[in-house]
């Protein structure tokens, strides 16, 4: 690779976001597997292909840092945080991530600015717009966990609060439809 055309402080902001997009997969697939024990096939569906895109922003990341000459480098990833409680509880940990997340993003365009590191910061509009998209998606899904639990005694609003999940756009297939 030619000269390096970040600032090595760039370098190791943007790595450590390439790390935390890791963690954040290693989240959600952990997620997936809570909901699938717990009988929400739908729930883990959407976590498992929520996790594939996390590995996608991580590798993002990876691609850029090398593309502009520095070394992306894989650090550890961390065990995941203990399971939720309860669906409730699980949805509100999610919508937290990524608000963490979107914070983390803001951060370094802030960063970039300061720099007037212009490329990094073209580069960086693109996860600006993908937060915006993934708030949207996880609020959604709060919406409809609070309708869903407004009727206590219908299940079948759990029932389509599944599908709906299973059901949601995501760009990322599910791994186990991925053609090997
Ligand atoms: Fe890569 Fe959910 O943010």
């Amino acid at each position: 690779m030619s000269d390096k055309r970040i600032s090595d402080d760039m370098e190791q902001a943007l790595n450590r976001q390439m790390n935390q997009e890791a963690q954040q997969a290693q989240a959600y697939l952990a997620l997936g597997v809570w909901a699938e024990s717990n009988n929400y096939g739908g729930i883990a569906d959407f976590f498992y292909k929520h996790s594939e895109e996390e590995r996608q922003h991580m590798f993002k990341f990876l691609e850029y840092i090398n593309t502009r000459g520095g070394e992306a480098k894989i650090g550890a990833i961390a065990a995941p945080a203990d399971n939720p409680s309860n669906l409730k509880e699980c949805i509100e940990d999610v919508w937290q991530h990524e608000l963490e997340n979107s914070r983390k993003i803001y951060d370094l365009v802030d960063k970039a600015m300061a720099e007037k590191d212009w490329p990094t910061f073209n580069f960086l509009q693109w996860f600006v717009k993908e937060q915006i998209e993934e708030e949207a998606l996880i609020d959604g899904l709060r919406d409809k966990f609070a309708l869903a639990s407004e009727d206590r005694v219908n299940n079948a609003n759990f029932y389509s609060l599944d599908r709906d999940m299973q059901d949601a756009s995501q760009e990322a297939e599910l791994p186990r439809e991925q053609k090997l």
